[in-house]
């Protein structure tokens, strides 16, 4: 098989923090991404998000450069403290800003994909303990409930979450991420609370009766064992454990893995008193879709870590410019293991994609490794819909070259080269590529 089913939906991705800049700018206040980007040490070389791509004010003409590109659906973030600047006061001049994105998108004719949380808490939440605190959930259905007013009749496809892993462990237990705290009780606290705030999105848009689709995207990935020895094949269902079973486990089967939820309580020495009854009966609220973000796999063996005993060690691939292998074929594994394991529902992957060392020559940016990178995974992606899989669509990460969280702009994704001096754009090789790609739906 080398054609993509007749409706399949190729798009690009971003997210708010990564791209707009304009942080001061129409009543938005802080997140706390902003406050940790500006707390020295926390990002490479201290950059921030004030400017970013500037796409604040640029979305217009990149709406139209990503029309150029054939791209048929674009997944953005929707920036909460814009929405929110503060507590209870709808901002009118930030809802009128993505009214305005919405409008060049549908301009064009690209199907707009929000993701409801990119990372970027508002810091006035923040300041309440953020995710860690149960207030949390509130605050996000409030703002759920005005973004779904707002803008639920002009979006076919809501994501409440991105990469709660991410959002949750990255961040409040290995400490890489804003707000940068390493605590594994506020980690699991603020992964529940997520959680429940997606289930109770999920009911709010079901009680609103909206026409679109809602579902959450979750960064899987796939673990696996570096020898056949026993207590290495443990070691990978711990990783699993931590990295997919804790998040996939409560969407779809109504409950934490109980090999995971011993291993959090034992480490912490107290128990995960944070969940109460009836929360699991929320989570596990219905979804349309499951959103997938695919880059990489890990390999384990039983080893040091003082939570999971255990330790990385390299699968052998080539890397990308962020020392991730490059492992395609674990998308397969990864996919078809949710199908057999996990859901029925429609996939998406809502991200996949790598990061290069790009340099611009002679006006042109080559590259090659970014075109092989996307090429054997949209080949796995095939093998999977040959197989029966039911994926509905396919997000590359990025649309721009942008912030990358702690790596600042020091990391490229972007199909398309941005010039941060001068704010030029320049699409790669790889964004033309992408666009013979859509246009064959085909390899
Ligand atoms: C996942 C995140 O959703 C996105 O924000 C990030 O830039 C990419 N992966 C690459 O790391």
């Amino acid at each position: 098989m080398t054609q993509f089913p007749k409706d399949f939906i190729w798009g690009t991705a971003t997210a708010a923090y990564q791209i707009e800049g304009a942080a001061h700018e129409d009543g938005r206040t802080r997140s706390h991404w902003d406050t940790f980007s500006h707390t020295p040490g926390n990002v490479f070389d201290g950059h921030t998000g004030d400017v970013a791509c500037d796409h604040y004010h640029r979305y217009a003409e990149d709406i139209a450069l990503l029309k150029s590109l054939g791209v048929q659906s674009y997944r953005f973030s929707i920036s909460w403290p814009r929405i929110f600047p503060e507590k209870g006061k709808l901002n009118p001049a930030g809802v009128a800003f993505y009214h305005r994105l919405l409008d060049e998108l549908e301009k064009h004719g690209i199907t707009p994909a929000v993701t409801m949380y990119h990372w970027d808490l508002p810091q006035w939440i923040a300041d309440e303990g953020g995710w860690t605190s149960r207030n949390s959930v509130e605050y996000f259905e409030v703002y759920a409930e005005a973004l779904f007013r707002e803008f639920g009749g002009r979006v076919p496809s809501w994501i409440t979450h991105n990469e709660p892993w991410c959002a949750a462990f990255l961040s409040y237990g290995i400490g890489e991420h804003a707000p940068g705290h390493r605590d594994w009780y506020e980690a699991t606290a603020a992964a529940h609370h997520i959680l429940l705030s997606h289930g109770k999105a999920v009911e709010l848009y079901r009680s609103l009766n909206l026409a679109g689709q809602i579902g959450i995207t979750l960064n899987l990935t796939p673990a696996y064992a570096a020898s056949e020895a026993p207590e290495d094949a443990a070691a990978a269902h711990r990783q699993d454990g931590f990295a997919n079973r804790w998040y996939l486990d409560p969407i779809f089967k109504g409950s934490y893995p109980a090999d995971m939820v011993e291993l959090f309580a034992n480490f912490l020495g107290r128990p995960l008193d944070f969940i109460q009854p009836g929360d699991a009966q929320i989570i596990a609220a219905p979804n349309d879709f499951l959103g997938i973000n695919f880059y990489s796999r890990n390999v384990v063996r039983q080893g040091n870590d003082p939570l999971l005993q255990l330790d990385h060690v390299p699968g052998g691939g080539a890397v990308t410019d962020m020392g991730w292998e490059i492992a395609p074929t674990a998308l397969f594994d990864l996919l078809t293991r949710i199908k057999q394991e996990y859901t029925s529902l429609p996939l998406y992957i809502t991200e996949n994609g790598a990061a290069f060392p790009d340099a611009v020559e002679d006006g042109k940016v080559h590259d090659p490794e970014r075109i092989e990178y996307l090429r054997t995974h949209f080949e796995q992606a095939l093998r999977f819909l040959e197989e029966g899989g039911n994926l509905k669509g396919y997000y590359v990460w990025s649309f721009l070259d942008n912030y990358e969280w702690a790596f600042g702009y020091s990391k490229r994704f972007g199909i398309v080269y941005v010039d941060y001096e001068t704010q030029a754009r320049i699409p790669k090789d790889s964004a033309h590529w992408l666009k013979q790609v859509i246009e064959r739906n085909g390899l």
